[in-house]
């Protein structure tokens, strides 16, 4: 069983947190003052919408008019990214003239991180003032209906990451789930991505995302096997952030791009670099629809 000790609520549910998971598996203190404190030496404003960049869309960083760059070396406490095609930097600034915090590549449970330290970047940004989160990921797609090259609006996730009993929300963030919604990702925001998408002429898929946790691709019993379960995607992140960020109060969308389609019968090799690969070019998707709903 896990305990969790530390301020009653208010903001300070936010502050320095002890988790212990018992014998040889913690107690770990969990403070994310030492990474707000880094931050706000290089930057002073205030930001209501983030993105996290996946694999393959750190490019749109590039987009942003950035006051600040930090590299997530340089943040106490931030997992440092070690995955193909992440940077992990954290990119401050404004986008089409609105403030913006970009989270440029992310860190994987399949990295060695435990799943609270991989929730750490998410409570710097909901400390910073964000309210609104885009999550953005690579994902193989499990409906057949989807093509290579899709976007898929998260309209909600199983998780096969095996995190009962270790997500170590503190205790206000997990009443605030059930209480404040009945759902993790938006459905007002998911709405507007679909418009913006078919204002730019494409489909945006909306659909159930799998979270495993990797690294190895799936075999073929478990690609049919998730579909079964109701699965239009499978991937290897996201789940720890959005739980993260709604039990901080934000307003959630996940995107999803298919890097393959998975065809149990039929089945092909997937290759890190070519999900890097593919993901790249879905970006003007993924673009359009942030560009889009930062302008309201
Ligand atoms: N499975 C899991 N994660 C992925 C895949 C996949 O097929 N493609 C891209 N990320």
């Amino acid at each position: 069983m896990s305990k969790v000790q530390g301020p009653k609520s208010s903001a300070s549910d936010l502050g320095p947190w002890t988790l212990d998971f018992g014998p040889g598996r913690g107690p770990w203190t969990l403070d994310i003052g030492p990474a707000l404190a880094a931050i706000r030496a290089r930057w002073s404003g205030q930001a209501p919408f983030a993105v996290i960049l996946g694999t393959g869309l750190g490019e749109l960083a590039d987009d942003v008019d950035a006051k600040a760059i930090m590299s997530y070396r340089d943040i106490p406490g931030f997992p440092r990214s070690t995955a193909l095609a992440h940077k992990g930097r954290l990119v401050c600034g404004t986008l089409g003239g609105r403030p913006i915090i970009v989270l440029q590549g992310r860190c994987h449970l399949y990295e060695g991180y435990r799943v609270h330290e991989l929730c750490i970047p998410v409570r710097v940004l909901a400390s910073l003032g964000v309210q609104t989160l885009v999550v953005t990921n690579a994902a193989g797609g499990l409906n057949p209906g989807y093509s290579v090259g899709d976007v898929m609006a998260i309209d909600d996730h199983i998780c096969l990451m095996g995190l009962p009993g270790l997500a170590p929300l503190p205790p206000i963030c997990r009443e605030r789930i059930p209480r404040a919604r009945t759902r993790l990702y938006d459905e007002g925001l998911i709405r507007r991505a679909i418009d913006l998408a078919s204002a730019s002429g494409f489909q945006l898929q909306c659909g159930v995302y799998v979270g495993v946790t990797g690294p190895s691709y799936e075999t073929r019993a478990e690609y049919r096997a998730f579909r079964r379960i109701g699965g239009d995607c499978v991937g290897m992140s996201t789940v720890p952030e959005v739980l993260t960020a709604a039990g901080c109060g934000m307003r959630v969308l996940g995107l999803s791009t298919v890097t393959n389609v998975a065809r149990p019968d039929a089945p092909e090799i997937v290759s890190a670099d070519e999900v890097a690969h593919v993901a790249a070019t879905t970006l003007p998707k993924v673009r359009q629809i942030v560009h889009g709903l930062i302008a309201g």
